[in-house]
């Protein structure tokens, strides 16, 4: 199968689909490469690297598209490019579905397929091809970096012979992917830093960095099943607006990075908490593609307000990082596509492909199923693109009563022991009773721990697993009878738990060791 690499467009796209670096990667998943001439320039790749690296040049479009039998691109195809696809193809790139229908029903017309990698699933395996995250990753370090140099002060606080200089106040509106990556950054570089999201779960996520998360009064959670915010009611974005004009007095640099899937960014920012700002201040507004959090902001410019507010409506993609990273993310979907050992396949039984495949040899597959988030499995709830009316229509489960929950297992297991109690002999039941009591403090022990303890509490089973082990080898005898089975299978199993244990540990550590 050859890989065909198109040249972007449109004139502000500075990324591109593919590296050097990646190139050799699906060299040795099997694919060939082929390049459009320049292809790479703006990120700073040259013809001639992408020949070193393996891949072949082109210098006709036309010629790009009749070579390739895959077309991997960072923008949606352009109503010019559509007449480029052949039956044959299989193209991947952002294609905001929602917002491009009549692009998607001119597409579907060639007879290709297409898949939207901003559909992927962010199901946990798929996080290796998550783009929205490797590039809200960037934009979010970028919006500090860049709020930082129209800001023109120190971020960290400082005491120097010629006096204190106080550290920048940072509010981070949105801590999804972006807006936990500017959280840290501003952190690192020693603002204080605040943030404010609709999701509560996220509060956790802003604390343990070093931030303070902003509440208000009212008792509303943006929290979905998809794992996005939903649009919140008018009295808690009222409240939202009240908190954010008193912060403006006091904070000298805003990121925005509120958005709520498939809708126009909230305006949460208004003119009048502008106004309050003091001179000096910046305001980078990274929801600027979808009109901008900020009332004032203009998309793809830098403005500066009557008093001295900068407002940010563009940065840079930074598209020699964003190139990589979005070119690894195409890696890896190719190669779990060609994954089962026939090839390169569009497995509709993929959960990853399922979710984000657009049109199937020139089938519309809109609106996609959901993938749920925590399952893995399609949901009865809507996309989270789709449009707001099917919103309506998420399952809601029925909490069960107390009874159910807790009642009828006691009675099961009360009957159970009772029954037990009459008919074992005495030294059996002892043994049962410590057995039970066991399996309910492990119970107690591990599930009612936080998901996010589960590493060290890793570690602290090792201890029980010791225990398990020295019970296992007092247990062992010479003969070969069911206690030695039973205690040999008990030092295995705990014995694997240790080196798992161990192994998984000495991984999450490595991630926060710096190189
Ligand atoms: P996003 O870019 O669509 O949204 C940005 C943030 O804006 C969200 O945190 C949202 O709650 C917040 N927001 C919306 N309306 C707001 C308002 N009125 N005021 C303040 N904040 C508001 O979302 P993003 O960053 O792409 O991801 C959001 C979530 O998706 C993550 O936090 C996570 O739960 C999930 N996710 C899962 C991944 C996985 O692989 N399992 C990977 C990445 C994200």
């Amino acid at each position: 199968m050859k890989i065909g690499i198109p040249c972007e467009l449109d004139p502000n796209e500075k990324r591109v689909a593919l590296t050097p670096k990646t190139t050799k990667r699906f060299i040795q998943l099997g694919y060939e490469v082929c390049v459009q001439s320049g292809a790479g320039l703006k990120s700073d790749i040259s013809d001639q690297l992408y020949q070193e690296a393996g891949a072949q040049i082109v210098f006709s479009r036309k010629e790009l598209f009749e070579a390739s039998d895959i077309i991997l691109k960072v923008l949606p195809p352009q109503p010019q490019e559509v007449i480029d696809y052949l039956p044959k193809h299989f193209g991947a790139s952002y294609f905001f579905a929602s917002e491009n229908q009549s692009l998607l029903q001119d597409l579907a017309k060639t007879g290709c397929s297409y898949l939207a990698m901003d559909s992927i699933p962010r199901i946990s395996r798929a996080q290796k091809m998550d783009v929205l995250s490797s590039m809200a990753n960037i934009s979010g370090y970028r919006a500090v970096i860049e709020g930082a140099g129209y800001f023109g002060r120190f971020l960290n606080g400082q005491i120097t012979a010629a006096g204190k200089v106080e550290p920048a106040k940072v509010l981070v509106i949105g801590a999804g992917v972006a807006g936990l990556a500017a959280i840290g950054t501003a952190k690192n570089l020693g603002a204080i830093v605040r943030a404010f999201d609709t999701r509560k779960v996220v509060a956790e996520q802003i604390q343990s960095m070093g931030a303070q998360f902003l509440t208000v009064e009212i008792e509303e959670d943006g929290n979905t099943s998809s794992g996005y915010s939903k649009e919140m009611s008018p009295a808690f974005i009222a409240a939202e607006m009240a908190l954010f004009k008193k912060q403006a007095q006091e904070v000298d640099i805003v990121i925005c990075t509120a958005l709520i899937p498939g809708r126009p960014a909230p305006k949460l920012w208004l003119k009048e908490a502008v106004d309050v700002m003091k001179s000096g201040s910046v305001i980078v507004d990274l929801a600027y593609s979808r009109g901008g959090n900020c009332e004032l902001t203009e998309p793809g410019k830098v403005i500066q307000t009557s008093n001295g507010v900068t407002i940010v409506g563009l940065i840079d993609q930074m598209p020699q990082q964003a190139s990589q990273l979005y070119s690894s993310n195409l890696t890896h979907l190719m190669d779990d596509m060609q994954k089962g050992g026939n090839g390169f396949n569009i497995n509709l039984e993929d959960d990853v492909i399922k979710g984000s495949l657009l049109i199937e040899k020139g089938q519309i597959r809109w609106p996609l199923p959901q993938i749920s988030v925590t399952s893995n499995k399609p949901q009865t709830s809507p996309s989270p693109t789709s449009d707001k009316k099917t919103n309506s229509h998420q399952k809601i489960e029925t909490p069960k009563s107390f009874w159910q929950q807790t009642g009828l297992p006691a009675l099961i297991l009360f009957a159970i022991l009772a029954l037990v109690g009459y008919s074992a002999p005495d030294k059996f039941m002892s043994h049962f009773t410590v057995f039970i009591l066991a399996i309910f403090i492990g119970w107690q022990l591990v599930w009612n721990v936080s998901h996010s303890l589960h590493t060290p509490l890793m570690s602290v089973t090792n201890a029980i697993s010791g225990i398990i082990i020295i019970g296992g080898l007092l247990n062992m005898t010479s003969e070969l009878n069911l206690q030695s089975a039973l205690a040999f299978v008990a030092i295995l199993v705990a014995a694997i738990n240790i080196v798992g244990g161990f192994v998984v540990t000495h991984r999450m550590l490595k991630m926060f060791q710096k190189k």
